[in-house]
């Protein structure tokens, strides 16, 4: 595969990055994945925002996001994936100088980093029978607005999510359900789609939002609240929205079922309006 480091298109067998590269050595660094459907990229324009303003709150100066919605379209065309669901993975970290904590001399370069590869949707049967998650108490640090490449708990959590054969982990914050290791939460409690607010405890999620916009157009009531872990009992439906994840229904959540568990109406009528925006293509492109 082709990929792109540090203003050059490359193997990926050739790609290196320095031992000091202080996203190596620090997390110093941000990401972004921004779904491909058929070849063209899904929401491109919400998540270079994403990437501008994550960049703005780590002090990372990069022009990144200006070059590279072209960079990933060509990655897409050199890596023949014109016609395919993939990924595009996007890095930017503060760049590689001598280990020091505070930023490194003026004139350090950030390291820039793009690759695409195949990432198929999703089996029909997770979506017919919903998957399993469980919880687990939020370990993170205070700014998981911002997508740092720092996913030490992340990992942990999803792990243990594998570990008990569940799908999902969801951290838990003050007896509140917040989201999950790599994908939002929402849920259907009194017929109201509820997810926790936007702030700096949750990463605002591009898919999070599609999907709120998705259920506002279908006359769904939307409330940012939160979902209490002590009051599943009041949960009707739980699903988590992600770039890799899409719409996918919860089932089960600690070894119990959620609501009836089986996948609800809510969950479905929402897969359905999210399948027909990606087929039409209608937000495709720069978003
Ligand atoms: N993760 N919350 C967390 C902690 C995430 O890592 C992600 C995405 C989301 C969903 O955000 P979005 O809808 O913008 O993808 C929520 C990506 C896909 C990842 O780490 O691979």
């Amino acid at each position: 595969m082709l990929v792109f480091l540090d203003g050059k298109y490359i193997d990926q067998s050739e790609a290196r990055v320095s031992v000091d590269d202080r996203g190596f050595l620090f997390a110093d660094g941000i990401y972004e994945v921004i779904r491909i459907y058929d070849g063209r990229l899904f929401l491109a324009g919400p998540h270079f925002d994403r990437l501008r303003r994550g960049l703005d709150a780590t002090r990372i100066e990069s022009h990144a996001p200006d070059y590279l919605l072209e960079v990933s379209n060509r990655l897409i065309v050199e890596n023949g994936l014109q016609d395919d669901d993939a990924i595009v993975y996007i890095q930017v970290t503060r760049g590689a100088a001598p280990r020091r904590h505070a930023f490194p001399p003026p004139g350090t370069v950030p390291t820039v980093y793009v690759a695409v590869r195949p990432f198929p949707r999703f089996p029909a049967e997770s979506y017919e029978s919903g998957e399993a998650a469980i919880s687990v108490p939020d370990t993170r640090w205070g700014r998981c607005d911002i997508k740092s490449i720092g996913l030490l708990p992340n990992v942990m959590a999803n792990q243990q999510a594998k570990e008990s054969g569940a799908f999902e982990a969801l951290f838990v914050r003050d007896g509140v359900l917040i989201e999950g290791s790599h994908s939002n939460l929402l849920a259907v409690i009194a017929g109201e789609l509820v997810t926790y607010p936007v702030c700096n405890y949750i990463l605002g999620g591009i898919t999070r939002d599609f999907v709120l916009g998705l259920a506002r157009g279908l006359g769904i009531p939307v409330r940012e609240g939160p979902i209490f872990a002590d009051r599943l009992d009041d949960v009707e439906e739980l699903m988590l929205s992600g770039t890799t994840t899409e719409l996918l229904p919860l089932t089960r959540l600690d070894g119990r079922p959620v609501g009836d568990g089986r996948v609800g109406p809510v969950a479905r009528r929402l897969q359905l309006a999210y399948l027909e925006s990606v087929q039409s293509g209608t937000t495709a492109g720069a978003g």
